[in-house]
């Protein structure tokens, strides 16, 4: 039986260099293997949990449908479709609501730091996690493509499966995340945060100009050495760039770094300049094809809730039979 994969990525601002090499690539490359299935959806309901206006969010969708596509997601090969679409993942998330307690919510770093940064939190912001766990299972996913930030909440998902399962009878896998080399990429201008789409000044989006990723990038951070080298620990920011580089040329971070032996930050930086602009070239011409065509991408996110619904509706259809609801 085939491995069931399932990713979500919310459409609250543009794709950043960390989105990609800490999920896209990889749900991308998931695609080649024959023994998956894949279900990659917008989560749209997810991102009304910040603050946004309706007439930008519209577009927020349907432009990261672009991204995604540009980026490589293949819709003969994945199942791409708008979260919202397909409504048993809410009624699935109801039912998680009700076992699953208030004080591991309470403990997710995610939320504690937006509330310390001042963030008037709604209901919808501390169930984030829940509804994430009930986008995973209502497909029984097994494996999940996301960065290092998501752990967390990945391990929400697990727990409420084995809830479940313990409660009403063996239901839902235990999904497990699927991290690439570069699960954290850190911002360019501090690199003890991650970069973020809540920190635009640090982020290399991937529909920059030219001209705006080399400014970001010889403006980045790096440290009072003379050599470039990597050391995450002690010297976060320069390793951060050589893993950027390493992840862009398919190099290894060592051969990274031996390559640019004796050569001054500024080189290495027009070097790594040149390599983003190059490796997003062909992914920005193909995005600005797509966002001219919005009946197209409409198509595709229709297509993919058509045939996500079904299966969706037999998970649902257990769940409400098992927990006695008629
Ligand atoms: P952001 O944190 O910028 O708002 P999202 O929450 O939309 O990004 O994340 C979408 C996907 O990209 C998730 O799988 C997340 O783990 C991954 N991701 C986000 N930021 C990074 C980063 N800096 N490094 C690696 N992966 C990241
Ligand atoms: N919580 C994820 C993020 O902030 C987005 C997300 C929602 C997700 N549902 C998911 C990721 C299901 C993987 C699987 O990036």
């Amino acid at each position: 039986m085939a491995k069931i994969v399932t990713s979500g990525i919310q459409p609250s601002g543009k794709m950043h260099l960390g989105n990609y090499l800490g999920m896209l690539q990889q749900a991308v490359q998931l695609q080649d293997n024959p023994n998956y299935r894949r279900f990659y959806f917008i989560v749209d309901l997810h991102s009304l949990t910040g603050r946004y206006s309706p007439k930008e969010k519209a577009k927020e969708i349907y432009e990261l449908a672009a991204d995604l596509l540009a980026g490589g997601i293949d819709p003969k090969k994945s199942t791409l479709f708008i979260q919202s679409h397909v409504r048993e993942h809410t009624e699935l998330a109801w039912i998680f609501n009700t076992i699953t307690s208030m004080g591991q919510l309470e403990r997710m770093v995610e939320y504690k730091e937006k509330v310390s940064q001042g963030i008037a939190a709604n209901v919808g912001l501390f169930d984030y996690p829940v509804l994430m766990a009930a986008d995973i299972l209502i497909y029984k996913g097994e494996l999940v493509p996301v960065g290092d930030d998501q752990r967390q909440h990945l391990e929400v998902t697990r727990d409420i499966a084995r809830t479940f399962n313990g409660r009403f009878g063996k239901t839902f896998p235990e999904p497990k995340a699927i991290l690439t080399h570069a699960p954290r990429v850190m911002s360019l201008n501090n690199a003890r945060q991650k970069m973020s789409k809540s920190l635009p000044q640090g982020c290399l989006f991937l529909t920059d100009a030219p001209k705006v990723m080399r400014e970001k990038i010889m403006r980045a951070e790096t440290d009072s050495y003379t050599e470039i080298g990597y050391d995450p620990v002690r010297r976060g920011a320069i390793s951060n760039l050589v893993m950027i580089y390493a992840e862009l040329s398919g190099l290894t971070t060592s051969q990274v770094v031996k390559m640019f032996k004796g050569v001054g930050y500024a080189e290495f930086k027009k070097e790594l300049a040149e390599l983003i602009i190059r490796t997003f070239k062909p992914f920005q011409e193909r995005r600005a094809k797509l966002v001219k065509n919005r009946s197209q991408v409409m198509k595709v996110l229709e297509k993919g809730a058509k045939s996500a619904a079904p299966i969706a509706h037999v998970t649902m259809e257990e769940v409400r039979r098992k927990v006695g609801l008629i």
